[in-house]
């Protein structure tokens, strides 16, 4: 019999509930077929546990956290809590969470299904077998360097600075060649080495790195340069790596190749299997509680964890291929459907996924 793996389920607000009620099933089904064995434990999180706890992040859900194999989350956030305090806003618990669980990497798939390359705005041909990765530093460079305003010859000036240590680069470009040895064994480090230093420390640093990796043919790339091939070729990519602020850009760009944000799954990671796994979109709220939303993007994170945290390779597999094939056969929700009047509602696109999914 298969370990038990433990998961915390954190639905949150707006869609979050509607998408995560999906992807549970995605994981019942999986028990069934793989025989494999999860044990769930819900948690309260963003503005539900503001109004529920007084806090954005209960001590509770830290700890069901802390004590769990992976984290599901669905979003935060809403209209009603955006003038609160920042202690009391739902994106500070975000912020909370990924710190706490000692975080420091975020990882974007973007994938694009042939059926749906209509819905880029990239001509088909280009997009053809795009299947790459973003992983991006999470917790250091400019968003984290000291700010400040001063007095200059020229009036008031701002100041962000940039910093980033041998051992954090070390960590995510560990993370970076072993996600690539999962895959196709191709890693293309991001940075801007003819200007900044801290690009030239990475790029030292991943070189280095790289003689454990023998087996991974790496790449360097400017950043600048990459934001344009990711455009031209993006086919040729499988995975990229970066630091915080190149990678929060780089990302988007990448997702937007994909067309729908309803689609798109992401992981954070720390040292070791553990991980937090959500789609990128947020709480929707302007479609909250009508049972449209697309619950794919959170299935796909169902996904990720299955490889990245679990190496359920074969289970994460069946989730894709189910997926694919539910696309294929033209079921669409209202944010990748061409036609809105036969769009399908969140539920009925779960039951055709969870239907789907076979070894
Ligand atoms: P959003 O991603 O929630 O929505 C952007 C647009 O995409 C909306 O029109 C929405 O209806 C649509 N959309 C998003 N997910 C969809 C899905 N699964 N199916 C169909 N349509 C979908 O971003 P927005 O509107 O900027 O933010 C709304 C709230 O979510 C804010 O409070 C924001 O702070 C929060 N947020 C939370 C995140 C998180 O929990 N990690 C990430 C991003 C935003
Ligand atoms: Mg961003």
């Amino acid at each position: 019999m298969a370990e038990v793996k433990k998961i915390a389920v954190i639905a949150g607000d707006g869609i979050g509930p509607e998408v995560i009620a999906e992807a549970e099933k995605v994981l019942k089904k999986t028990e069934e077929v793989f025989g494999y064995r999860f044990e769930t434990e819900h948690g309260l999180f963003g503005g539900i546990a503001i109004d529920e706890k007084g806090t954005p992040l209960p001590q509770e859900t830290l700890e069901l956290c802390k004590k769990a194999d992976a984290v599901l989350l669905g979003a935060v956030g809403g209209p009603k809590w955006d003038s609160n305090p920042k202690e009391l806003r739902p994106e500070t618990g975000l912020l909370g969470i990924r710190k706490e669980l000692g975080l420091f990497s975020n990882i974007r798939p973007a994938v694009i299904f042939d059926c749906l390359k209509d819905a880029s705005t990239l001509k088909p041909e280009v997009l053809e077998g795009t299947d790459l990765i973003v992983v991006r530093e999470l917790t250091g460079g400019i968003y984290f360097g000291e700010k400040f305003r001063r007095e200059g010859a020229h009036g008031e000036e701002a100041v962000d600075t940039c910093v980033y240590n041998v051992q954090e680069i070390e960590r995510i470009a560990r993370q970076a060649f072993e996600i690539a040895r999962t895959r196709s064994k191709r890693l293309a480090s991001v940075d801007k080495a003819n200007v900044l230093e801290t690009s030239r420390l990475w790029r030292e640093t991943v070189i280095r790195i790289s003689a454990d990796y023998p087996d991974v043919e790496l790449e360097h790339i400017l950043v600048d340069n990459c934001a344009m091939q990711l455009l031209r070729r993006p086919s040729s990519f499988d995975v990229i790596v970066t630091e915080n602020m190149f990678g929060d850009i780089l990302s988007d760009e990448a997702a937007m190749l994909t067309g729908s944000i309803g689609m798109l799954s992401s992981a954070s990671l720390g040292e070791g299997a553990f991980g937090l796994y959500e789609p990128v979109h947020g709480s929707a709220p302007d479609i909250a509680g009508q049972g449209i939303s697309n619950p794919i993007a959170t299935v796909l994170s169902v996904a990720l964890m299955f490889r990245l945290t679990f190496g359920y390779h074969d289970a994460a597999e069946a989730i894709e291929r189910a997926v694919k094939e539910v696309l294929d056969a033209g079921h669409r929700t209202g944010d990748i459907a061409v036609d809105k009047s036969k769009a399908i509602g969140t539920v009925a696109m779960g039951e055709l996924i969870v239907n789907a999914i076979r070894k």
